[in-house]
């Protein structure tokens, strides 16, 4: 793809130096496209051609499973968002009082709260430090006999680390663990194996980097653990045989379709699907590449200011599309309105202000945007 035909998919408003992929991304102009059309569509002619409604379906479920290395569709399913996602293995697992959940202490709420809330039923979390050389030593010790689950973000929300899941899997094999990733953060930035990492759950909401509408959301359950979770919506969707409505009787599907209960967020699959298909038309290597050439330009431009400092750790083997930085003088909240007055659309995280640019940012885009921030 071209460098014109790639603006053109991301025609912006040049008063705006949008920085805030890590928040709720842009559409691309095929996204936004696709959702008039399947508006003029509906408006138009219904459901009448739901059958094509359906492969556009499958085409989306085909790209999720791409875009993490997943051999096949079948542990692929539909959700609302990251936390419903979380909720359902949540509260899926059959716990028993003394089972312990390790997080770490940087989690976005997202990846706290679900597990906290398993309290009542005994089950104790342990946050495990990130501070330090070696963030994933540190999750690793914390993994003993009495610990069921690891839960942990890819990227860290707010300073952009980036964990070594592979080694985090591996750990969680030996000890026989499940291990759940919250991908909200990296799918569409940075490579995602789930063969590789060897994750158990994976969930993550399409509307950051992978630049698609909020309300869908990407979960995937190894074969492994499919059978461990139990269900707790049910539905004429989530069903062996779905469509017959006749039949009395039922099984519950024996995919991942068993996580969608009723009719799908359709709209959202359209417009989700195109945001893909851009990404994999791209090449999901040469986004990355891309993304990792702003931060450091971002990063350059930063280091520049003395009366800046970065807060994202500089010195990990990699590196997100997240850098968060504060100011010597200015308090971060302030710091951010400034900015948002500016036209800089950023956030307030972590003690400081986060960028997060995406690959496609122009390199001016990102000049200006520090140029904003005051002296
Ligand atoms: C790491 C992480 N997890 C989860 C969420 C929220 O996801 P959702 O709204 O899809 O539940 C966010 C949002 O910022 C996030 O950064």
């Amino acid at each position: 793809m071209s460098k014109r035909l790639l603006e053109q998919e991301f025609p912006q408003d040049p008063d705006i130096c949008y920085l805030n992929h890590a928040a709720v991304a842009p559409w691309p102009k095929r996204t936004a496209d696709a959702v008039q059309a399947f508006a003029r569509e509906n408006l138009q002619r219904g459901a009448t051609d739901y059958p094509v409604w359906l492969q556009t379906e499958n085409a989306l479920r085909a790209k999720l499973a791409q875009m993490i290395g997943a051999p096949s569709t079948r542990n692929i399913a539909l959700q609302k968002s990251t936390s419903e996602g979380l909720s359902a293995i949540a509260y899926g697992l059959d716990w028993h009082p003394g089972d312990r959940i390790v997080i770490t202490d940087q989690e976005f709420p997202s990846n706290r709260i679900v597990w906290e809330s398993l309290g009542s039923k005994g089950v104790k979390v342990i946050e495990a430090g990130l501070a330090g050389e070696d963030p994933e030593h540190n999750i690793i010790a914390a993994l003993d006999d009495s610990v069921r689950l690891l839960s942990v973000s890819s990227v860290q929300y707010a300073s952009g680390l980036v964990l070594d899941l592979e080694r985090l899997g591996q750990a969680c094999r030996e000890r026989n663990i499940l291990f759940c990733v919250d991908a909200i953060q990296s799918i569409g930035a940075l490579p995602f194996s789930v063969t590789d990492c060897q994750a158990d759950f994976v969930v993550a909401d399409g509307h950051k980097w992978m630049l698609g509408p909020e309300g869908l959301a990407l979960f995937y359950v190894s074969d492994r653990a499919l059978d461990q979770l139990s269900l707790n919506q049910f539905g004429w969707h989530m069903v062996q045989d779905r469509g017959n409505y006749d039949r009395k009787t039922w099984e519950i599907a024996e995919d991942a379709k068993r996580f969608e209960c009723g009719s799908p967020n359709m709209l959202g699959a359209y417009a989700l699907n195109a945001s893909l298909g851009l990404l994999l038309e791209y090449g999901l290597d040469q986004v990355h590449q891309e993304l990792l050439a702003k931060v450091h330009l971002l990063q350059a431009a930063l280091q520049q200011r003395s009366d800046l400092e970065l807060l994202t750790d500089l010195e990990r083997p990699q590196r997100s599309g997240i850098i968060t930085f504060r100011h010597r003088r200015i308090a971060p909240e302030s710091l951010f309105a400034q900015l948002r007055d500016q036209g800089v659309v950023c956030a307030c995280r972590g003690g400081g202000v986060r960028f997060s640019p995406h690959f496609y940012t122009p390199d001016s885009v990102l000049v200006k945007a520090v140029e904003r921030i005051p002296q």
